[in-house]
């Protein structure tokens, strides 16, 4: 039977699988029920330094495209950082088991010194969590996304490297140009500190139409919102891969479109350590974690891989 265990920055990981920031963790019970869970690891919904109620209904919705044969799970949503306040899940980082499985806390501040201020809130506290940045909320009406603003973004890494003096990660919006995958990388290699990069948040800015209705699937931004599921995994693939081969001193964590095991290998194969669950975790629930475990050991049983080592990031090109 295949062995799916891993290390993330040293941490011994019982396996490869996590939430995507913003499924299953605003509340306390639904990080309880991920700490219970079959998942390797979990992350708090991107917070904000006081609490948010985030954008008018209806903001998330689950679409199939392609007819049942395809069987396609799709997203969109502009849920606009509905949180509980960054205290909130620093109490709950206090009183997370650790041991059990790594936690991530995933910062959203509104502004520079918001961020700056939970990171210093987070180094003081007695906590092994795991800072992530998140640059990629393409949901605040009025902000736009600080991973596609280069200067912005060197910026803040260049203050929260400072400020925090610990490893850290941050959450990039996806890219879609070879000139971009290598500025962002670029400015990401000025910062050993940033030890981690998770690929991809949502593809922002999407409008999903009902053809009966004529309406927009959503209420937020006249309808544009962030793209989840099925229709992003080539790009969240082509991400993980991009950074893979370009920030060989950073781990990349993978996002987007897994909803069994083929997914998740194939972004372990372009090169991830860890494997979020967004759109298809919110429908299944918890649940889905031992389902897309066991699809995945099959798949390294069927093909003789004993351990995620031995095909983690050796994804082939055609000569
Ligand atoms: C949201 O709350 O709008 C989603 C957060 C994100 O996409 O980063």
């Amino acid at each position: 039977m295949a062995d799916l265990t891993t290390q993330f920055l040293e941490l011994p990981v019982k396996n490869p699988l996590m939430n995507a920031s913003g499924v299953w963790c605003s509340v306390a019970s639904q990080l309880e029920a991920l700490a219970e869970s079959a998942a390797g690891a979990m992350v708090s919904k991107s917070c904000t330094l006081h609490p948010r109620d985030g954008n008018p209904e209806p903001r998330y919705r689950v679409f199939g495209h392609g007819g049942p044969k395809e069987n396609k799970v799709c997203s969109i949503n502009s849920m606009g950082l509905p949180n509980e306040g960054f205290a909130y899940y620093l109490r709950y980082a206090q009183r997370h088991d650790h041991e059990n499985k790594p936690l991530f806390v995933s910062i959203s501040g509104l502004t520079l010194d918001d961020n700056l201020t939970m990171v210093d809130s987070l180094k003081d506290a007695v906590t092994p969590a795991i800072l992530e940045v998140n640059l990629s909320c393409p949901n605040v009406p009025g902000k736009s996304q600080i991973g596609y603003d280069f200067d912005a973004m060197d910026t803040l890494l260049a203050e929260v490297s400072s400020g925090y003096q610990r490893p850290f990660g941050v959450k990039l919006p996806p890219y879609f140009d070879m000139a971009h995958f290598d500025e962002a990388a670029e400015i990401l290699n000025r910062y050993p500190l940033v030890a981690f990069v998770t690929c991809i948040n949502s593809i922002g800015n999407a409008l999903v139409i009902d053809l009966e209705s004529e309406t927009t699937l959503i209420k937020p931004k006249d309808g544009f919102g962030g793209l989840g599921g099925d229709y992003v995994l080539p790009t969240a693939l082509a991400n993980v891969n991009a950074f893979y081969r370009r920030c060989s001193e950073k781990t990349i964590i993978g996002c987007g479109g897994v909803k069994s095991g083929t997914e998740a290998f194939l972004h372990l194969l372009a090169g991830a350590t860890l494997v979020q669950i967004g759109t298809s975790l919110y429908e299944e629930g918890p649940g889905i974690f031992p389902r897309v475990l066991d699809e995945l050991a099959a798949i390294m049983d069927d093909k003789g891989y004993k351990t995620i080592a031995d095909f983690r990031g050796k994804l082939k090109t055609i000569a």
